[in-house]
C-alpha cells in the first residue's frame, strides 16, 4: 500500500455529502482540508468528516494543507478559477461537472493541467453505477452486436414546490449557465451517451431547448435532441463504419423522475433505468424465431423481479443513485496513487464538453418561441 493522498476539498454544500464520506473512509486519501465560504459549512464539515483542517480562503488552503488532489465542488461558474488555482499549487483535480460553461474553457483548463504534468478529472459519476456497468459489459460482450442507436430520458421535477432549483428566494446559480438549469444534467446525459455509443463525435446534432413552465427564473427546462454519428469521421457513412444514432431528451414534466437507457444493436438490446435499476436484455435466444419473444419474457420477467427486491434491499442499504460516485473516486484515486491513467481521461472530458457546446448551440437556436 503506498501513503495515502492528501486531499482537500472546496465547497461543503450538497454534492460534498457525497465525495467528503469516500475522504473519510478510504484507505488511499487522507482529508486534510475543507474550504467552504462559510466557515460554519466548512468547521462542520470538517468535524463531520474527520479533516485536520478548515477554511474560507482557498488560497490559504493550498498553502497551509498542502494537498496531492483537491476536489472542487462549488458552483460551476465558480470552477475555472478554483481549478487553476489548485494546479498551480501542484494538487490534482477533480472537478464536480460542469467543469466549465464553454468546451473552450474545458480546452484551456486541461491544457494548463497537461502543462503542469498533473491530472484534472471531471465528475462522470453514473459511468460507473452497476446498472451502466451492466450495459457496458453487455454491450462488450457483442450480446447485442454493433450498437446501432442509444436512447437517454431523464425526467426530473426540477419545477416542483420545493426543488432548489425552483426556489426564487435564494436563486440557484445554475440558472446563469448558457443552458440554465439543463447545463446541470447535460454533461451526465453527454459522457452517457459518448459512453454506450461507443463513439467520440456527433457529426450531426438537431436540439430543442424550451421553457415550457415559462417564466423568467427558468431560461430552459426541456431538451430534445437528436445525435448522429457516422462513427468514422474519415471515410464518411458509404464506408463499413456502423453510424449511431443518439436521442437524448429532459423533461420536466412527466411522472415519476426516471433515468432511463436503451441501447439498441444490430443483433438485440438493452434497457437499464438509473433511477429504478433492473436490466432487460432482448436477443437471440436458442429456439428461433418462434421461442425467442418467449424465452426473453421469460428470463426478463424474473429479472425484473429480482431486481424488485434487490431495490428493495438497496433502499434499507442506502444503495442511492450516487453509488457511482464512490466507485469512480475509489478508482480515480487508486490510479493516481499507482501512476496509472484514471478511468475518466482528458479525451472523455473534453468530448463530453464539446458534445455539450454542439448541444447548447443547436437547442437554443430558435429559441425565442420556445414555449
Ligand atoms: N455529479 C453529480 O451527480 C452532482 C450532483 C449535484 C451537484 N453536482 C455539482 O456539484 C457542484 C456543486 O453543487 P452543490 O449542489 O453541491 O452546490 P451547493 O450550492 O449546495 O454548494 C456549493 C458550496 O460551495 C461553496 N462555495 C462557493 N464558492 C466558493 C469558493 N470560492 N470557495 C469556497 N467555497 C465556495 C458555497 O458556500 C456552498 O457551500 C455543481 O457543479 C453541481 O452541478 C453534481
Amino acid at each position: 500500500m503506498t501513503k495515502p493522498l492528501k486531499a482537500a476539498v472546496i465547497g461543503a454544500g450538497a454534492i460534498s455529502l457525497q465525495h467528503l464520506p469516500f475522504l473519510q473512509k478510504s484507505e488511499w486519501a487522507e482529508l486534510v482540508g475543507v474550504c467552504d465560504l462559510s466557515p460554519v459549512s466548512a468547521e462542520i464539515a470538517a468535524r463531520k468528516f474527520g479533516s485536520s483542517g478548515h477554511f474560507t480562503d482557498v488560497a490559504t488552503m493550498l498553502e497551509v494543507a498542502q494537498p496531492d488532489i483537491v476536489h472542487v465542488l462549488t458552483p460551476p461558474q465558480s470552477h475555472g478559477a478554483l481549478v487553476s488555482m489548485a494546479l498551480s499549487a501542484g494538487a490534482h483535480v477533480i472537478c464536480e461537472k460542469p467543469m466549465s460553461p464553454t468546451a473552450e474553457e474545458a480546452d484551456k483548463l486541461m491544457a494548463e493541467a497537461a502543462a503542469a504534468g498533473l491530472h484534472l478529472i471531471e465528475n462522470h459519476n453514473y459511468r460507473f453505477n452497476d446498472e451502466v456497468v451492466a450495459l457496458q459489459r453487455v454491450i462488450a460482450e457483442g450480446r447485442i452486436g454493433a450498437v446501432r442507436e442509444v436512447d437517454i430520458r431523464l425526467a426530473l421535477g426540477i419545477r416542483d414546490e420545493g426543488s432548489r432549483f425552483a426556489d426564487t428566494n435564494v436563486v440557484n446559480s445554475i440558472h446563469g449557465m448558457p443552458a440554465g438549469v439543463l447545463h446541470d444534467f447535460i454533461t451526465h446525459l453527454s459522457y452517457l451517451m459518448l459512453d454506450l455509443a461507443g463513439v467520440r463525435h456527433f457529426e450531426r446534432v438537431i436540439a430543442a431547448m424550451s421553457n415550457h413552465g415559462g417564466g423568467d427564473l427558468f431560461t430552459f427546462d426541456d431538451l430534445d435532441a437528436l445525435l448522429i454519428s457516422t462513427n468514422d469521421p474519415e471515410s464518411g457513412p458509404e464506408t463499413d463504419a456502423v453510424p449511431v444514432h443518439g436521442r437524448m431528451r429532459f423533461s420536466c414534466r412527466t411522472s415519476p423522475d426516471l433515468f432511463s437507457i436503451v441501447v439498441r444493436g444490430e443483433d438485440g438490446q438493452a434497457a437499464t433505468d438509473i433511477f429504478h435499476p433492473f436490466l432487460d436484455v432482448m436477443v437471440a435466444r436458442p429456439g428461433g424465431e418462434q421461442l425467442t419473444p418467449i424465452v426473453n419474457h421469460l428470463v426478463n420477467g424474473t429479472s425484473l423481479a429480482r431486481s424488485g427486491m434487490r431495490n428493495f434491499g438497496r433502499k434499507l442499504l442506502q444503495h442511492t443513485p450516487y453509488h457511482g460516485l464512490e466507485r469512480f473516486l475509489d478508482q480515480t484515486y487508486a490510479a493516481i496513487a499507482t501512476d496509472r491513467q484514471p478511468p475518466v481521461t482528458a479525451d472523455h472530458v473534453l468530448d463530453a464538453a464539446r458534445l455539450v457546446d454542439q448541444i447548447v448551440t443547436a437547442g437554443s437556436a430558435g429559441s425565442g418561441a420556445n414555449r
